[in-house]
């Protein structure tokens, strides 16, 4: 990390436009351009992404936009944490060049009409959960990979699904980016970081560990030789269950790409979950791959 003398603020842009005239001049130059696309709120999560984009490339953006289409109503898009000047404090500390800011009017101005939706994978999990979520998540990630450009965009594994929903996205519809799945970021004790942990009041704090407990216990089934995934998941439901506010949404054993049920592990696979402690929504996964 930079000392504070060397600390430069990355530039701050609200345009869309602007953010594309300013990719359209360093792509003249033939810089390599890496996006991280946040919601901001920014931990090391996060950090981790821009710092990767930081090493892997010439520019590096932090899209920090609070999306609202990929949140139903009823869900946290108006108590969702906003802390632009923050995330811009931290940003300077690791170099970023750009954080692109832009208001939901700037992205869906009056009018606005476009829909994007990927079938297959999204409809699982979350998208069960969360019907409306996936179609948002990829409406506003290919309008954060239209204005940018970007040659590599970053992605937490936290969201796992995300993550594959995206990567089909550009599959089928030939988007010219990479993604880049980067590994999660857990608190000392275990935790998934996630923006979302601060709605966790200290008891569910201490209860919301039950979720990377199941994970590992899953991991330790799977590595021993456990092949059942109905005996894995039971294993992970006792462990989740010890938790008194917790109420479990899924937990899943899938294929680690297309994310189908396995109902045999074999192979590498994915172990998905995604669990209410009191009314705090986590999710977490750990892919389990065989050497
Ligand atoms: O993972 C997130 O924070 C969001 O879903 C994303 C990818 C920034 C799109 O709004």
């Amino acid at each position: 990390m930079a000392s504070n003398e060397e600390e430069l603020k990355p530039y701050l842009i609200t345009d869309p436009q602007e953010m594309s005239a300013r990719i359209d001049e360093l792509r003249r130059q033939g810089k390599k351009i890496g996006l991280v696309p946040t919601m901001g709120a920014l931990h090391l999560g996060h950090l981790s992404l821009a710092i990767a984009a930081k090493n892997e490339c010439d520019v590096t953006v932090v899209s920090d936009f609070v999306n609202p289409t990929q949140f139903a109503p009823g869900e946290d898009y108006d108590k969702y944490p906003r802390t632009l000047n923050a995330d811009i404090s931290l940003l300077s500390k690791i170099g970023t060049d750009f954080v692109f800011a832009p208001s939901p009017d700037a992205m869906y101005p009056r009018g606005f009409d476009a829909t994007v939706h990927v079938g297959g994978v999204s409809k699982l999990l979350e998208g069960r959960f969360r019907p409306t979520h996936f179609d948002g998540v990829c409406l506003v990630v290919l309008k954060l990979f239209n204005i940018t450009r970007a040659d590599i965009a970053y992605f937490g594994q936290k969201d796992y699904q995300q993550v594959q929903v995206v990567k089909k996205m550009v599959e089928d519809l030939n988007v010219p980016i990479q993604i880049d799945m980067r590994p999660i970021i857990r608190e000392r004790d275990g935790l998934a970081m996630s923006s979302r942990n601060q709605y966790l009041s200290d008891e569910e704090r201490k209860e919301s560990l039950v979720l990377n407990r199941a994970l590992e216990k899953a991991e330790e089934l799977v590595r021993g030789g456990e092949r059942e995934s109905s005996v894995i998941c039971d294993a992970m439901r006792q462990i989740i269950e010890t938790a008194k506010d917790a109420t479990i949404d899924y937990i899943h054993i899938g294929d680690p790409k297309s994310l189908v049920e396995m109902e045999r592990v074999s192979g590498d696979v994915v172990v998905l979950l995604a669990v209410r402690i009191g009314t705090t929504r986590l999710i977490d996964n750990r892919l389990i791959e065989r050497k």
